[in-house]
């Protein structure tokens, strides 16, 4: 399976012409752009090879909600993938629920939904069995249901490990500490309850330096990378160790 790099540029950049200039740099086969929703449109318009992706998506198709925006107007902008659960978003006040009902929507309207799981700092220190625990609750509430969808396929659930202490930090994990992570969470994707065989990538300080080390490890699917994928050469540098 090849790999995918999702370029997940958060609330950046400033303006639409330096998006556009970002979205020109990074178009390559094998990647996912998610820009913030204002710059969908036109880095919709610039991309030849890579997809687009949004970074949150509403479950409802319409209606009075005020600042959300739904999967269907996503998808006329030919939005492919939406992330959901990103820990940003969970540290604002997201909750299990609310990333529950966005990847239900998403997946029944056909979007590949990109789900980020992972411990924070606080979790983390009591060791790794308490990352599993907690991992393991985030992907049974996360997907509650799911199972009983008929369009859940392998290839529209993708998972992001993404401890939350390497995302920002410049500190990430071990590329085997990852892999132990991701091993973990495809066991659970593979118990009887789901029965998937899917993607997992790993996010939290990918760089241009050590890319490699994690994108060579057969377990790890691609990365997810916030920070590098807002500086051109150092995206290439991450294309390239492919
Ligand atoms: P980072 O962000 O690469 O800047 O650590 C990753 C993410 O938040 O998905």
């Amino acid at each position: 399976m090849s790999k995918l790099i999702i370029a997940n540029w958060k609330m950046n950049p400033s303006t639409v012409s330096q998006a556009v200039k970002l979205a020109r740099a990074e178009d390559k086969k094998g990647v996912v752009i998610a820009p913030p929703f204002p710059f969908l449109p036109l880095v919709s318009k610039v991309l030849r090879k890579a997809k687009l992706g949004a970074q949150d998506a509403f479950w409802v198709p319409k209606g009075a909600y005020t600042g959300e925006v739904s999967i269907h107007q996503l998808k006329t902008l030919r939005v492919k993938y939406v992330i959901i659960g990103h820990s940003e978003r969970r540290g604002l006040g997201e909750t299990d629920w609310l990333i529950n009902k966005k990847i239900r929507a998403a997946l029944a309207e056909d979007l590949t939904v990109i789900l980020c799981v992972g411990e924070p700092w606080r979790v983390r220190r009591k060791g790794l069995a308490a990352a599993k625990r907690f991992v393991k609750q985030q992907l049974q509430k996360d997907l509650k249901g799911t199972d009983k969808l008929t369009k859940l396929k392998a290839e529209s659930l993708i998972t992001a490990y993404e401890p939350v202490w390497a995302i920002g930090t410049g500190h990430a994990d071990r590329p085997e500490g990852a892999v132990e992570m991701i091993k973990f969470i495809k066991k659970n994707l593979q118990s009887k309850t789901y029965n998937l065989k899917s993607r997992v990538l790993y996010g939290g300080s990918v760089t241009g330096r050590n890319a490699a080390g994690f994108l060579k490890q057969k377990e790890i699917g691609g990365a997810l990378v916030g920070g590098a994928s807002l500086k051109p050469s150092e995206f290439k540098r991450i294309i390239r160790s492919l």
